[in-house]
């Protein structure tokens, strides 16, 4: 279950209810999703994909994306640290950045129009889709571990603009549920 962070205000949400309600008045959509049917979170991606194509293909609709993939991030992921550096700082897409999560744990810090920045810590069963456009940076937790499903308009546009802001750095990566602070850097 997700953890919704509220920084200005202090408040944390943990009830999938409030947190989506919460993230709904800030245009990010989350959803709870189960398997049509049992799929271990080490199966290979069309397994995964097939056991959630009715909410991915219910996604494609609403939102128009036409290709779906499963990206597998773990503590020994060659170039991790590369990767992590791109999207830890604050910058947008002209994609949505669609995720759902099978394993593991990842923090997404959002900049809202009004100001205030959001934490959702996301682990398995969590859907979060950040519209294009919106400002955020994207952190892993302890586990230095992600499984998820993207999906995409089109992956040309999944390149991130940076704001060179540096608001990211005022606030530190804290994971709750993983219990762990990130050592992404
Ligand atoms: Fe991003």
């Amino acid at each position: 279950m997700a953890v919704l962070t509220i920084l200005n205000k202090d408040k944390r949400l943990t009830d999938a209810d409030e947190i989506a309600a919460s993230l709904a008045s800030h245009g990010i959509d989350y959803e709870r999703w189960t398997p049509s049917h049992p799929v271990s979170d080490d199966a290979p991606p069309d397994e995964i994909l097939n056991a959630y194509a009715r909410e991915i293909d219910e996604l494609k609709t609403r939102g128009g994306y036409v290709t779906a993939d499963v990206i597998d991030v773990h503590a020994a992921t060659p170039g991790l640290d590369a990767m992590l550096a791109k999207f830890n700082r604050e910058h947008w897409h002209d994609e949505d950045e669609v995720r759902f999560i099978i394993a593991g744990h990842g923090l997404f810090h959002i900049h809202t129009i009004s100001g205030a920045v959001l934490a959702i810590e996301v682990e398995a069963g969590d859907l979060i889709r950040v519209p294009r456009g919106t400002l955020h940076w994207f952190n892993l937790c302890g586990d230095r571990r992600i499984r998820a499903i993207r999906l995409f308009q089109d992956t040309a546009g999944w390149t991130p603009h940076y704001t060179e802001s540096r608001v990211d750095e005022n606030f530190l990566p804290v994971c709750f549920s993983a219990a762990h602070f990130s050592t992404a850097t």
